[in-house]
């Protein structure tokens, strides 16, 4: 069967939704590519180029509602968001995601905008950088590794903050490089992910049509928290106090869960392993 409608892939990337989406949706229909990267822009471009259902836009999923509305569009049928960092941004040692590659400590998506995560070590106090490891990385060594990178300032190249972090750390966790947690916190931290994703969920159910589906992938348990929550927050009628003479509509949950927590199959792991903590969550708006 052929669809039809608007749909948003709010997390671009290099367009692997995308492609998917234009191969299910018929000729009358649009797809809005969102990313904040501009390399994942210029990617989206060329897939536009091909196909005249596609627009690209540069910007952050928090502010969906803008975008559109800059494209004449109130409503869409549904909204896709594939959190975190991609492929390319973490392979490519030029960004400085990644402890693998020794590279100037970058860690921006936009790359146009913002503190890289040098700068943020650089600047912040102890105490801040501290309570990000433990907040965004769960990181129980956290005030030593603080203290270290204060003390080791400034802090340029992912090599030595990796070094630095490993050293701070009295015992490794098996099978996880000790900088994984701290890595993954100052990444949150210098793209403001968590932040970015409560906008990003209230943006995107904003723009829902009555009927309409948001899907969200998430990637580790802080994200799926937040997910999960705005989900059942939104699935839960109101909590109004009995007895409260209120009309029936009043009374209603604005959406439902159609589906998740959902994970990944054994064959999509194998052939991407980075999807093994994926995790799928559907709601849908009450028409
Ligand atoms: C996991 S990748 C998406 C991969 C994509 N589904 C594909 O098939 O290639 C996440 C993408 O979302 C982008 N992103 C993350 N946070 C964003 C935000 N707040 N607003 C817009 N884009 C964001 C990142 O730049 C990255 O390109």
């Amino acid at each position: 069967m052929v669809r039809e409608g608007i749909y948003v892939d709010a997390t671009f990337g290099r367009g692997g939704h995308t492609r998917r989406l234009l191969e299910m949706l018929g000729s009358g229909s649009r797809v809005v590519a969102v990313d904040r990267d501009p390399e994942a822009i210029r990617a989206g471009e060329f897939l536009a180029a091909e196909d005249s259902r596609l627009q690209v836009l540069h910007g952050k999923f928090s502010e969906l509602d803008r975008l559109l509305e800059g494209l004449q569009i109130s409503q869409v049928q549904g909204v896709l968001m594939d959190l975190g960092a991609s492929s390319p941004q973490l392979d490519d040692a030029r960004r400085g995601f990644s402890f693998r590659h020794d590279a100037p400590l970058d860690m921006r998506m936009d790359t146009s905008t913002g503190q890289s995560a040098a700068e943020w070590l650089n600047d912040a106090s102890e105490q801040e950088i501290s309570r990000i490891l433990r907040e965004y990385g769960e990181e129980r060594y956290a005030r030593r590794i603080a203290a270290a990178i204060v003390a080791a300032r400034p802090v340029r190249t992912t090599t030595e903050l990796a070094a630095l972090v490993s050293r701070a750390q009295p015992r490794s966790t098996p099978g996880k490089h000790d900088a994984t947690r701290a890595f993954q916190a100052i990444r949150m931290q210098v793209n403001q992910e968590l932040p970015e994703l409560h906008a990003g969920l209230l943006a995107a159910f904003g723009v829902l049509r009555p009927g309409g589906r948001l899907a969200v992938i998430s990637f580790h348990s802080l994200e799926d928290r937040v997910v999960k929550r705005f989900f059942r927050d939104r699935s839960r009628p109101p909590q109004l106090p009995r007895r409260l003479p209120v009309r029936d509509a009043a009374n209603q949950a604005t959406a439902r869960i159609v589906a998740g927590p959902l994970q990944p199959g054994e064959s999509e792991v194998r052939a991407n392993p980075r999807a093994r903590s994926a995790l799928l969550r559907v709601l849908e708006k009450a028409a």
